[in-house]
């Protein structure tokens, strides 16, 4: 299938503060230089967001990586999990047509979505709110037929349980992700013939009907107020403000120009970058140095999580001995932090401070002395 934008596009992107906050956690779990890693939740995180993929998104995540926007592009138009336009606002169903399920009935459930959504895949209703697809295996073939909706499975479905869930979800209802004709999970459709001491005093609803019910985001654009960060060492997001700019898009067409821009022009025109993420203001700059001292800059690279790019843009920005990052207090170290271009994130996540003020002070840490030995490379 040939995979394009679509032909119309937003003006601009822009992550929720807190979709911004989680996206930056994301990139510091990726090791130094490897911030491209995250391109896949960031997208996806921009399209559960929008509902879509759209340009200014795919170009935005890429600048926050440091990718050439032709990388993402690459990116977001190889994977079928991103769409590449407008679904239904409302919600987009993915009507699983492999194996098991075009056993089990797939082919009525697209005939009751052509008949109730529109008749096309991929084609919005006439008012907007829905749209479908079909989709290969979606890894729930012991619950065929389903459709998964958001990041939710509806599974043994039927063309009326079906023909039903579309009409109340129109209605205003968010049905219960899981099996659909009574079943608990995936047992035996008769009951079950083993275990069956387990099935006394079960829960209502499985455990993935039963987050998705806690959870309530089926049918929810994701904005980031629905989960915590999930990297101990950036603490609650809950506190954090940010401001984000909106990016403006160029010339209709010039997405797909890079597509085949292999060279220069191809390199990210970079605007309007994400704004970095506050807990209260925007930190503060520490005291830099023009140059290091007579003695010589410190081996900052035997500070853990320093490796010879980043020693070069903390040198780049003034940073060149141990007992200057010592001092640094909070504020200072969320400045860096959200100051370290490729790196954020790195200051906290790897205490630098304590590390440096152990240097500074003569001693050696365990990294240290590795670095010394020459075992890190
Ligand atoms: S065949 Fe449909 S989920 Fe596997």
């Amino acid at each position: 299938m040939l995979r394009r934008l679509h032909h119309e596009q937003p003006e601009s992107f822009a992550f929720t503060p807190e979709n911004l906050a989680w996206a930056e956690t994301q990139i510091t779990k990726y090791p130094e230089g490897r911030q491209a890693s995250a391109i896949i939740p960031l997208l996806w995180r921009a399209q559960e967001q929008e509902g879509w993929l759209t340009r200014p998104a795919i170009e935005g995540v890429a600048e926050m990586l440091g990718m050439d926007y032709i990388r993402a592009l690459e990116v977001a138009t190889f994977y079928f999990m991103f769409q590449l336009k407008p679904v239904g606002s409302v919600a987009h169903f993915q009507i699983c047509g492999t194996l098991s399920c075009m056993i089990m009935g797939a082919e009525d459930l697209v005939a009751v979505a052509r008949d109730k959504i529109a008749p096309n895949p991929h084609e919005l209703s006439p008012d907007g709110r829905f749209s479908w697809e079909e989709v290969e295996c979606l890894g729930a073939c012991s619950n065929a037929p389903m459709a998964q909706v958001g990041k939710d499975y509806y599974e043994d479905l039927s063309s009326d349980s079906f023909g039903d869930l579309i009409d109340r979800i129109a209605g205003g209802d968010v049905p219960v992700p899981g099996p659909q004709n009574g079943r608990f999970a995936s047992e035996p459709a008769p009951g079950l013939t083993s275990l069956k001491e387990y099935d006394a005093g079960k829960p209502t609803h499985n455990v993935s009907a039963a987050l998705a019910v806690e959870h309530g985001d089926t049918l929810k654009r994701i904005d980031g107020t629905e989960v915590a960060l999930t990297a101990p060492w950036q603490g609650k997001a809950k506190s954090r403000k940010v401001a984000v700019k909106a990016r403006k898009v160029t010339t209709p067409g010039a997405a797909e120009a890079a597509l085949s821009d292999k060279g220069e022009n191809a390199k990210p025109r970079a605007t309007g970058k994400a704004a970095p993420v506050a807990p209260e203001g925007s930190g503060k700059k520490p005291r830099t140095l023009s140059a290091p001292r007579k003695a010589g800059a410190d081996d900052l690279k035997q500070i853990k999580g320093v490796g010879p790019k980043l020693e070069t843009l903390l040198n780049t920005m003034g940073f060149y001995h141990f007992d200057q990052i010592a001092k640094w207090g909070p504020e200072e170290v969320f400045w860096v932090d959200q100051n370290l271009e490729g790196f954020k994130g790195r200051v906290s996540r790897d205490d630098w401070v304590d590390q440096a003020t152990r240097l500074a002070a003569g001693e050696q840490t365990e990294f240290s002395k590795k670095v010394k030995k020459g075992d890190v490379y």
